[in-house]
């Protein structure tokens, strides 16, 4: 398949979507805290979801049996959201699909259970400046290894790592459209942008060891040292403005 150019039409479906996504978080955001299991999040960002004329389009995936991705700690990304009580000190990444009449947008947020330790919330500011680091190099004229660059170099300079074998894609009528979006990168190189590419951008970090195994479910990343990760993802239009976010 060929990489799609979108519409300003079809740019305005996505972000409908995306403020749904948008709206979930904040939600997420609110109830998070000791005691809340992850299960409950995936059941109540189901409900969210269908209530506002959205499915929760990760839900079959593939085979993926749950409305969110809730990785917990350790836990790279893809966990599977369970009834274990989330408690202090842990974080936890929610990453959500809505799609709405067939447009669909993407949105991860790495959530602190209470304080987090200096660590990990250092960790948690600095993937998300990657992330809008990412972002805006996201315009016309510029490459693909642009975006990668700006989120490796700010991890770098931090003295983070960023995990690699996972990465942002092209996204709209389906959830995983090409180009494939990486979080690494040349300066000057790879794929131009152009206006109405629509993707994801979605950097994950970590203080460890940025090699991963897939845990016996078939789809649950973990850091093999054990050591924390956290994502955050938007969908992001190139336009002739800039990049415009339509998960925020
Ligand atoms: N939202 C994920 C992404 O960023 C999709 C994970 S695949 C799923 O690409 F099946 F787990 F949903
Ligand atoms: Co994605």
């Amino acid at each position: 398949m060929a990489m799609e150019l979108k519409s300003k039409d079809e740019i305005r479906s996505i972000r409908k979507a995306g403020q749904i996504v948008a709206a979930c978080h904040k939600a997420i955001a609110k109830r998070i805290a000791p005691g809340v299991t992850t299960l409950e999040i995936d059941r109540f960002a189901e409900r969210f979801m269908l209530e506002r004329g959205a499915y929760p389009a990760q839900k079959g995936y593939k085979g993926y049996p749950y409305s969110i991705c809730a990785s917990v700690n350790e836990v790279v990304c893809h966990g599977f959201p369970d009834m274990v009580p989330l408690s202090q000190g842990d974080i936890v990444t929610i990453d959500m699909v809505a799609d709405v009449d067939g447009w669909k947008a993407d949105s991860a947020w790495t959530y602190a259970i209470g304080t987090p330790s200096r660590e990990t919330g250092r960790l948690l500011k600095m993937t998300k400046l990657a992330l809008n680091r990412g972002i805006a190099e996201a315009k016309p004229g510029n490459r693909l290894g642009d975006i990668g660059h700006a989120i490796q170099q700010c991890a770098e300079q931090a003295g983070l790592r960023v995990i690699t074998s996972f990465t942002g894609h092209g996204i709209g009528r389906l959830l995983h459209e090409p180009p494939q979006v990486d979080s690494k990168g040349r300066a000057g190189h790879g794929e131009r942008l152009r206006e109405g590419m629509v993707i994801t951008i979605e950097p994950i970090l970590t203080i460890g060891n940025a090699n991963v195994y897939i845990g016996t479910d078939g789809w649950t990343a973990r850091t093999i040292d054990g050591t924390m990760s956290a994502q955050f993802e938007h969908t992001v239009a190139i336009t002739e403005l800039g990049p415009v976010v339509l998960t925020r």
